[in-house]
């Protein structure tokens, strides 16, 4: 366990040690255990958390609001629409400023190109941590949350097979950033990754040849496929989900007509009898139902979906209780 965590950011979980990741883990399963047995654990009484958003949300902004309030703080919900950072509040004011009036600065900025360096620039200037709550090239807490749940699932995910698959859905071009941290954290702890996509839907090569580093480092594997039916053969974990093809094409209008073309790219009941017969179906939400998964597989008895969601909870009060 690792105890010199005290203002650190967590803009992605590559840049924390697995030490430290394991320590969240820890810190996640003995909070979880506290509130279920109604045990008060307000060690932040009179923090206060901004969550600065500049993207919808439901899960994300509810589990920080419902987490800090539980660790005995505060947590600001800021609409970057209606404050002045619309008419010219640059990152570096935010960081310099917002650090001066709170604890914590969280922040969903998920712009192609923008957010990542958003968030950075934020935290350059901050005298506080910076916690990230989405953007264009990372979802830590989300993948924390996911590893979380494998562990619940599956107990020590070394070994275990993950298909991280493109899904194709309708709603809107969704970031990367969600399969980009999967396949860091998971190649991290030994699990033999697959990511699985159309030749359009690739992710940014950098954070692939990370992927791949830390497969060889860690023992397990990282291999790219294009089939989603070979993908789901014998896996353990299955975690198939859309994304816009945004290193391909920047177009909204084309990335909309090339998901045209991989309709077929849905988890239904035929894919999951591929997997192993008590592989998980995990999926961060929201998700096209009927278009990206079947009703029958999100809510039949392989889904760990409310799980997954409920583990948001845990790991981000465990972030913010070591970091804050
Ligand atoms: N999974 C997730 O981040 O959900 P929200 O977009 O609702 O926050």
């Amino acid at each position: 366990m690792q105890t010199h965590l005290r203002g650190r950011d967590m803009i992605t979980t590559q840049e924390w040690t697995k030490d430290e990741i394991d320590t969240v883990i820890d810190v996640a399963l003995q909070l979880k255990r506290q509130r279920a047995m109604g045990i008060p654990h307000a060690s932040l009484r009179d923090k206060v958390l901004a969550m600065l958003f500049f993207f919808s949300s439901t899960r994300t902004r509810s589990s920080f609001e419902a987490g800090i309030a539980q660790l005995g703080g505060h947590g600001a919900f800021i609409d970057s629409d209606t404050t002045q950072i619309s008419h010219g509040d640059t990152a570096k004011e935010i960081g310099e400023i917002y650090g001066r009036y709170y604890d914590g600065i969280a922040i969903r900025q998920c712009d192609w190109g923008v957010g990542n360096r958003y968030i950075r620039e934020v935290a350059a200037a901050s005298r506080v941590p910076v916690l990230n709550m989405q953007c264009d090239v990372y979802h830590p807490f989300q993948i924390l949350a996911d590893l979380m749940t494998i562990i619940e699932k599956k107990g020590d995910p070394r070994g275990k097979t993950i298909a991280v698959s493109y899904a194709y859905a309708k709603s809107y071009q969704k970031p990367l950033s969600v399969p980009q941290s999967l396949i860091l954290l998971m190649t991290r702890y030994g699990m033999n990754v697959r990511l699985v996509h159309p030749p359009e839907f690739k992710l940014m090569p950098d954070i692939v040849q990370q992927a791949a580093d830390n497969a060889r480092y860690a023992g397990g594997s990282f291999e790219i496929m294009h089939d989603m039916d070979e993908g789901f053969k014998g896996a353990d974990v299955l975690y198939p989900k859309s994304w816009g093809c945004w290193v391909t094409t920047e177009d909204q209008a084309e990335s909309v007509e090339i998901g045209k073309k991989y309709t077929d790219w849905i988890t239904d009941e035929r894919r999951m009898s591929l997997a192993q017969r008590d592989a998980i179906y995990m999926h961060c939400l929201p998700a096209d139902r009927n278009i990206e998964v079947t009703d029958g597989v999100i809510d039949g008895p392989q889904s760990v979906v409310y799980d997954e969601a409920e583990n948001r909870l845990h790991v981000q009060k465990a972030v913010m209780a070591l970091t804050m």
